[in-house]
């Protein structure tokens, strides 16, 4: 989301008459786009804007804008007298505005809500030439008691669909094949007219494109109609990224994530009979205040049972102005015991990932090629329709382009693939 959010706001500056610049020194405008979920993110923000307070020229305009500059607002200009604008999520419209009266010396902080934003007339200037962001939802209704983004992000709104399927139309025709629909709870997307499922059949029928995906659904969100359209759309990929955070009824319900442990199990149920061959991933917090142990091997016993291809793993961050600041302080959980259980976790995801993948070896498929490997070497970056990373030979020229191999290799986590040539089927004579 954040991603997208600056590819809006360097559209936004492009139509003012901005470039972007590849190093702060000599830039007339730094801005430092932010994310508050956990303190360690928060931590990397000062640490970066110390940086920049290093590199630019005393001329230089810095700001801060997302989720941070929204949760400290004002507080963030007392705390840093060199950066002169701070911006919510909700008011990047007023950018320009505000770069100007900071040229002259003005300071402010932009952090009201707007519930009709979605930023529609900007034209996004993106960074990926591969697979574009769609923001489809801003905002989000649900009050997960750990969670700052209600604060930060405001109430939950949706985009129209048919201004959705405009610009999955303009993407196509700068030669983009893939499109990631974003929202915090992306499938409980409604226009007022129109579901999720509308929309999945709406953006996955658009000529030209040949990947749907979407993040982060919520599993409550997943109606039927949802769950059909994912099936009977062939350009939605089969995967889905579905946080599940505990495996433990009562931690789930301390979270208020409004779902049990049985609920969760049932929803990847549905959605793997539904969709055959389905990559599902998910998140995890640790640690969160009152988790026994017995809670913890709920959780380790889930991650077996769903047999995710991956998660990603956080320890619980004690966020400012949360419900869960409210619950008892000796519910919270020593961080030598959060750290074991991490680990233990962490192992846990990657056993199964291992076991899943290597079973794999031998399999074909189609992939999208992404970008270079990191390594270099002539080895490129691709990624199949279940969202494995597969590492193939080739040089820059293929980035973009759709390829089928042989799964030859794995670490465990990533694949490598060899590219194996299909014969097209013989003309009927
Ligand atoms: N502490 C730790 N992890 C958090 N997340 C959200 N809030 C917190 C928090 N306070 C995690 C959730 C969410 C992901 C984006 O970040 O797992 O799905
Ligand atoms: Fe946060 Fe819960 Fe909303 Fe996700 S659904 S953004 S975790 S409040």
């Amino acid at each position: 989301m954040n991603v997208s959010d600056s590819e809006l706001m360097l559209g936004k500056l492009a139509a003012e008459g901005y470039t972007p610049v590849d190093s702060p020194e000599g830039a007339d405008v730094v801005l430092v786009n932010t994310c508050a979920i956990r303190e360690n993110a928060e931590q990397r923000v000062i640490g970066r804007l110390g940086e920049m307070r290093r590199h630019v020229g005393k001329d230089t305009i810095l700001g801060v804008t997302g989720c941070m500059a929204q949760r400290l607002g004002p507080r963030l200009l007392e705390s840093d007298t060199r950066v002169s604008l701070v911006v919510g999520p909700d008011a990047y419209r007023s950018l320009p505005h505000l770069i100007e009266a900071a040229r002259k010396g003005e300071r402010f902080a932009a952090t009201d809500f707007d519930l009709e934003e979605h930023y529609e007339d900007f034209q996004a200037r993106r960074f990926d030439g591969v697979k574009a962001w769609i923001p489809v939802q801003r905002g989000c209704d649900y009050r997960c008691t750990y969670c700052i983004v209600p604060y930060t992000r405001g109430p939950e709104r949706s985009r129209r669909l048919d201004d959705v399927v405009r610009e999955t139309r303009e993407i196509v025709e700068q030669g983009l094949t893939e499109v990631v629909l974003l929202g915090q709870t992306v499938n409980s997307y409604t226009d007022g007219t129109h579901d999720f499922a509308d929309l999945l059949r709406a953006v996955g029928a658009v000529d030209g494109i040949r990947r749907v995906r979407f993040t982060s659904p919520h599993p409550n969100d997943f109606s039927e109609r949802v769950i059909a359209a994912m099936a009977e759309v062939e350009t939605v990929c089969e995967h889905v990224h579905l946080p599940m955070q505990s495996g433990s009824s009562r931690t789930l319900k301390r979270m208020l994530r409004r779902y049990t442990r049985e609920e969760y199990l049932a929803c990847a149920a549905a959605l793997r009979a539904a969709v055959p061959r389905l990559g599902l991933t998910t998140d995890i917090i640790v640690g969160f205040p009152g988790e026994t142990d017995e809670d913890f091997e709920e959780t380790l016993s889930a991650v077996r049972e769903v047999a995710f291809d991956d998660a990603f793993l956080f320890k619980f961050s004690m966020r400012e102005g949360t419900p869960a600041t409210r619950l008892p302080a000796e519910l919270l959980v020593p961080e030598a015991v959060v750290d074991e259980r991490f680990d233990r976790l962490l192992e846990t995801v990657r056993g199964i990932a291992r076991e899943k993948n290597l079973r794999r070896l031998g399999e074909r498929m189609e992939v999208l090629i992404e970008k270079e490997a990191r390594k270099g070497g002539d080895m490129l970056q691709a990624r199949s329709r279940d969202f494995k990373t597969v590492i193939v030979p080739g040089d820059a020229t293929m980035i973009g382009t759709y390829l089928t191999v042989e799964l030859t290799g794995t670490t465990g986590s990533t694949f490598s693939g060899t590219p194996v040539s299909v014969r097209a089927p013989l003309p009927v004579a």
